[in-house]
């Protein structure tokens, strides 16, 4: 995976500005369930408190697989894993990003073009480790 380290320098300030909006999270989420019916079917029952917590360290564990950090596609790839039992469409993961972006240009005051393609970058790189591990896996029996 690879992305200039500008790039994730630019990402990490970026991250910070739209995460101190304390509605970044529930912003996302509102946004993605709601692109699509089946997108919330995936989501009824789920504990969205735990969710957004969680989701807030994998955009860290991201940044930290575009360094090359160890540890981190092991956990990108055990995240793959929780989401091949889940019925998840691969366009899925498409719609996940845009509404993280749009999510990020919302919720960061100082959001610019540039900025876009970085984000697309660094989180699109992990994206698709994801969503080649959910993909590739065999699933699990319940
Ligand atoms: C590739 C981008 C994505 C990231 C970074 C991400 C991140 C996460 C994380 C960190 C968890 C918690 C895992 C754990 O419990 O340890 C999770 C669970 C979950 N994700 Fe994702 N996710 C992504 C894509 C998606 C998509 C596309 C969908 C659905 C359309 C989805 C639906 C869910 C659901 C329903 C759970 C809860 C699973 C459960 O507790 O049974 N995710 N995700």
């Amino acid at each position: 995976m690879s992305a200039a380290p500008s790039q994730v320098d630019a990402f990490h300030a970026s991250l910070a500005r739209a995460s101190s909006d304390p509605r970044f999270l529930d912003v996302f989420y509102a946004r993605f369930i709601e692109s699509s019916r089946d997108v919330a079917v995936v989501f009824a029952g789920k504990d969205m408190e735990q969710l957004k917590r969680k989701l807030r360290s994998s955009l860290h564990v991201m940044t930290l697989a575009v360094d090359g950090a160890p540890g981190a596609d092991m956990y990108l790839d055990y995240l793959g894993k929780v989401h091949t039992r889940l019925d998840i469409a691969p366009r899925m993961y498409d719609t996940w990003l845009d509404a993280l972006v749009a999510t990020a240009a919302e919720c960061d005051p100082q959001f610019t073009r540039d900025l876009d393609a970085v984000w697309r970058a660094v989180v699109g790189a992990g994206v698709q480790m994801i969503k080649d591990a959910a993909t590739e896996a065999p699933a699990s029996p319940a």
